[in-house]
């Protein structure tokens, strides 16, 4: 039997101690204050932004909620950010994404001041992860490391394979894991042999977006099975990109979905904000 990687209980730990951080912080007369900025309603945005909110009020960081219209212009946008990059009682901003398509989604990660890139997409925040330099890293990927790290699964030395190369959860992965001295591959769709490259991996992390891809004849007995996707599957119900039933007999952990992952994004993001005030 697997160990199965408990996110739920993981990210709750992490957000006790946050709480206690927050409320020593508030003793010393520092509050934490984070910006969350929604352009349209797209209904999933509103449920992330809405947990994030929620994550916020237990935590005790204060939260400022702007829901602006999807006709929002890009310069209207701009304007918000450059005021709240302006203001000193607010430590971090995020803008959900994705902003509507008038928008130019570089162009406003770029504007956040990297001071307060919660989310860790400015390039200047990716630029310091890749040369080990201090800066906020991307929610997701720093989420993984703290559930290996929290299960006693050791990185240093083994062999890591990150299927998926996107710049909020593969890229930002692969540099994680080469900090905490795995040897990296990252695989991605042109790959040749992806079974090959994967049945190779102490510990797979999949981020493909593809609903239970990943089955039995990719994972080499024994392997760390970390699965990043979200989807619904024929009958409503939630599975990820790994086939959990077929891979959890050969692997020695794996997270699960829901309940993997997914609850340690917002963690890792209420966890930015308090760093955002200490650095
Ligand atoms: N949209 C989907 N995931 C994220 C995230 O982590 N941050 C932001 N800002 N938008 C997202």
């Amino acid at each position: 039997m697997a160990q199965i990687i408990d996110g739920k209980a993981i990210s709750t730990q992490i957000k006790e101690e946050l709480k206690e951080k927050v409320a020593k912080m508030k003793e010393a007369g520092t509050e934490v204050c984070l910006a969350v900025i929604q352009v349209g309603n797209d209904p999933a945005s509103s449920v992330y932004v809405n947990n994030k909110k929620k994550a916020c009020e237990y935590i005790g960081i204060n939260s400022l909620a702007y829901e602006l219209p999807e006709s929002t212009t890009e310069e209207e946008l701009l304007a918000l950010i450059q005021e709240l990059n302006d203001r000193a009682d607010v430590n971090g901003i995020l803008v959900q994404l994705p902003v509507p398509k008038h928008i130019d989604e570089d162009k406003i990660i770029k504007a956040i001041s990297p001071k307060k890139d919660v989310d860790g997409f400015h390039p200047q925040s990716v630029g310091a992860l890749c040369i080990g330099q201090p800066g906020f890293v991307s929610c997701t990927p720093a989420g993984i490391i703290q559930l290996l790290k929290r299960s006693g699964i050791e990185i240093e030395g083994k062999e890591c394979v990150v299927v998926g190369r996107s710049n909020i959860v593969g890229k930002p992965m692969s540099l994680l894991l080469l900090r905490e001295n795995g040897t990296v591959t990252v695989a991605h769709s042109r790959t040749k042999d992806l079974k090959a490259i994967c049945k190779r991996a102490d510990i797979l992390v999949v981020a493909i977006g593809k609903p239970r891809f990943i089955t039995e004849e990719y994972i080499k007995e024994g392997a760390v099975v970390i699965d990043v996707g979200i989807h619904r599957n024929e009958n409503n119900k939630l599975c990820g990109d790994v086939d959990f039933e077929a891979v959890e007999p050969h692997c020695s952990a794996i997270t699960p979905v829901p309940g993997g992952v997914g609850p340690m994004t917002i963690a890792m993001l209420m966890n930015n904000c308090v760093e955002s005030v200490e650095m």
